[in-house]
């Protein structure tokens, strides 16, 4: 997979790509990450990337040239429906749809060229989203001051999920959402910790009865942090 992120603030990135399961992914060549400076694509000799608002209002808006010729260069062409196969486009933004285990599970799946592009100020110029953009997406119901924290939540939840990204020591199978449940607990050595002891059942080797016990337990935080999981809304989706 291809993930290029476009931004106007490239070095927000710094390392955040070279640690982990990312760097791993990166090293294996399971998948490339380029950060690319929307900047480099302005078109004007100031290298504006943002312009005030038409109708008025605070702040700034990004301006569409910019975004656009940096598509075309990443992608050949700036009409998504021409895009080549296996290419999304995805705006990170307040306004888009929230992201969930599933939506990553399917671009991990689906795509094999992802442009990201970074938001900020007031917003970005709506042609981008009506012309450029296949899936707006929001990480959550707040706002940050800019689509990068976005990009980079974005990219660690698809990259995880790439196939051979986890090693064979470790599984995204029991990942908290997968199931549509919270992760289980997990406990390590010592067995007792500051007269803390390990549940007995996960000593035992019975794997039957630590099944049981894990299912049992990821139920009960689900229950406890995040019971609009377990509800089964009017469209049959769970949460
Ligand atoms: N940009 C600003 N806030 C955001 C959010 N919640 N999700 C994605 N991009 C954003």
């Amino acid at each position: 997979m291809r993930i290029d992120v476009l931004t106007i603030f490239p070095e927000f990135f710094g390392q955040v790509f070279d640690f982990g399961i990312i760097r791993r992914a990166r090293k294996a060549d399971i998948v490339q990450i380029n950060v690319i400076d929307i900047r480099e694509f302005a078109v004007d000799k100031h290298k504006m990337t943002d312009d005030r608002p038409f109708g008025g209002g605070d702040g700034m808006v990004m301006k569409p040239e910019p975004i656009f010729a940096a598509v075309k260069h990443l992608l050949g062409t700036t009409d998504r429906e021409g895009y080549p196969e296996g290419s999304r486009v995805i705006l990170l933004s307040p306004q888009g749809k929230p992201l969930k285990q599933p939506m990553a599970e399917s671009l991990a799946e689906d795509a094999d060229h992802i442009v990201l592009i970074c938001g900020r100020y007031e917003g970005v110029d709506e042609r981008v989203n009506e012309t450029l953009v296949t899936d707006e997406i929001s990480i959550g119901d707040y706002v940050l001051s800019g689509g990068e924290p976005a990009a980079i939540v974005l990219t660690d939840a698809i990259v995880r999920l790439l196939p051979d990204a986890l090693g064979s020591e470790t599984s995204a199978e029991n990942d908290s959402f997968s199931n549509g449940l919270l992760d289980c607990p997990h406990y390590t050595r010592p067995a007792e910790f500051m007269g803390m002891k390990v549940p007995e059942v996960l000593l035992n080797g019975n794997h039957a009865e630590i099944d049981k016990w894990r299912h049992e337990k990821a139920l009960e935080k689900t229950k406890k942090n995040r019971p609009d999981l377990l509800k089964i809304g009017e469209d049959g989706e769970s949460g």
